[in-house]
C-alpha cells in the first residue's frame, strides 16, 4: 500500500483510548485494541514508555497511535486528554484503566496524600472521560467502554479502604450507565481483576505482601486484558476472571457483610 493510501486507511478507522497504557493491564489492553484494528490513543505520565509502546504497537499492527501524557490526578488534565482524543476523530472505544492504590492503616496520615491521589485518579477522572466517551459515542453511533475496576469493587477492604471504596464506585458506576447507555448503543463492561502481576504493588511502599496475594493466582496483564476485551466485545457487564476470583467475587452475597469485611481485613493485613 502507498504511503497516501496508508494514511487514509488510518483516518478511516476508529480510535481506541486507553488511559493508564504505559505498563501493566492498560498496556496490554492497548496491544488489544491495536490487534482488533483500531488506531489508538495511549495516556499515561511517562511520556518514554508510552511512546515506546505506541511505536511497538505501530510496527507490530500497522495502526495509528497517539501519546497524550497528563495526570489524571489532575481532573482538569482528563478534561484536556479528551478533548485533544475526541478533536476530529471518532473513539469508538475508551478503555478507563489508570488507577493506583495505597496499602495501610485508614488513620495513618501520611497515606493522605496518595490516597487523595487514588481518589482523583480511579473516580473522578475516570468519571469523566466515561461521561464524556458516553456522549461523543452516542452521538457518533455508538461505542464501548471498558472501566477497569478490581475484584476489590465487590470487597469493603480494610487495610486498603480507600482503594477498594474507589473501585466499589466504579464497579457501581460503570453497571448503571450500562443500563442507561446501552439505548444508544454504547456498551459499558467494568473488568474486576483478582491480584495480576504488574507493578501496582510494587509502587506502594507498603509492597503489597499480604496473604491476599500471597494465594490468589497471578495471571499475567496480558491474560486479565485477553480477559477485558473478550468481555467488552461481546457486550458483556461485569467480568470477574479466574474460578477463585469469581467466589471472592459472588461468595460473599450469602455472607453478613460484617463478617467479609473482617475476613477480607485478615487477608489484607497479614504479611509474609
Ligand atoms: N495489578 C492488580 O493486582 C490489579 C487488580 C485489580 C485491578 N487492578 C486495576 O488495574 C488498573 C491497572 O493497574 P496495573 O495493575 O496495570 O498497575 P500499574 O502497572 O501500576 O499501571 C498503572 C497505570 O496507571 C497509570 N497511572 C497511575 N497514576 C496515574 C496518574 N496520576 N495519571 C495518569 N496515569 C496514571 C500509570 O501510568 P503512569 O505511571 O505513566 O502515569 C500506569 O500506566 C488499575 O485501575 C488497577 O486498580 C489491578
Amino acid at each position: 500500500m502507498s504511503d497516501t493510501a496508508l494514511a487514509q486507511d488510518y483516518r478511516s478507522r476508529d480510535w481506541a483510548l486507553v488511559t493508564g497504557a504505559s505498563d501493566g493491564i492498560g498496556q496490554a489492553l492497548a496491544t488489544e485494541a491495536a490487534k482488533a484494528g483500531f488506531n489508538v490513543i495511549l495516556t499515561g505520565r511517562r511520556t518514554a514508555r508510552l511512546e515506546a509502546h505506541a511505536e511497538s504497537l505501530r510496527r507490530a499492527h500497522f495502526v495509528a497511535t497517539i501519546v497524550l501524557t497528563g495526570d489524571l490526578a489532575d481532573p482538569d488534565q482528563a478534561e484536556t486528554i479528551w478533548a485533544q482524543a475526541a478533536e476530529g476523530r471518532r473513539i469508538a472505544v475508551l478503555v478507563n484503566n489508570a488507577g493506583l492504590g495505597h496499602l495501610g492503616a485508614f488513620s495513618a496520615q501520611d497515606g493522605w496524600p496518595r490516597e487523595t491521589e487514588t481518589i482523583m485518579v480511579n473516580v473522578v477522572s475516570a468519571t469523566i472521560l466515561l461521561k464524556r466517551a458516553v456522549a461523543h459515542m452516542a452521538a457518533n453511533g455508538g461505542g464501548r467502554i471498558l472501566n477497569v475496576a478490581s475484584l476489590a469493587g465487590f470487597l469493603p477492604g480494610p487495610h486498603m479502604a480507600v482503594y477498594h471504596a474507589t473501585k466499589a464506585y466504579l464497579l457501581s458506576l460503570s453497571e448503571a450507565v450500562a443500563e442507561e447507555a446501552a439505548r444508544d448503543a454504547v456498551f459499558v463492561t467494568a473488568l474486576c481483576p483478582g491480584v495480576t502481576r504488574t507493578g501496582f504493588f510494587a509502587a506502594d511502599s507498603a509492597e503489597g505482601a499480604h496473604l491476599l496475594n500471597r494465594f490468589l493466582p497471578q495471571p499475567s496483564a496480558a491474560v486479565v486484558a485477553a480477559a477485558g476485551w473478550r468481555a467488552m466485545e461481546r457486550n458483556r457487564r461485569v467480568v470477574v476472571p479466574g474460578v477463585l476470583n469469581k467466589a471472592f467475587a459472588f461468595g460473599p452475597r450469602l455472607l453478613p457483610r460484617r463478617v467479609t469485611a473482617l475476613v477480607t481485613g485478615i487477608l489484607l493485613k497479614r504479611r509474609w
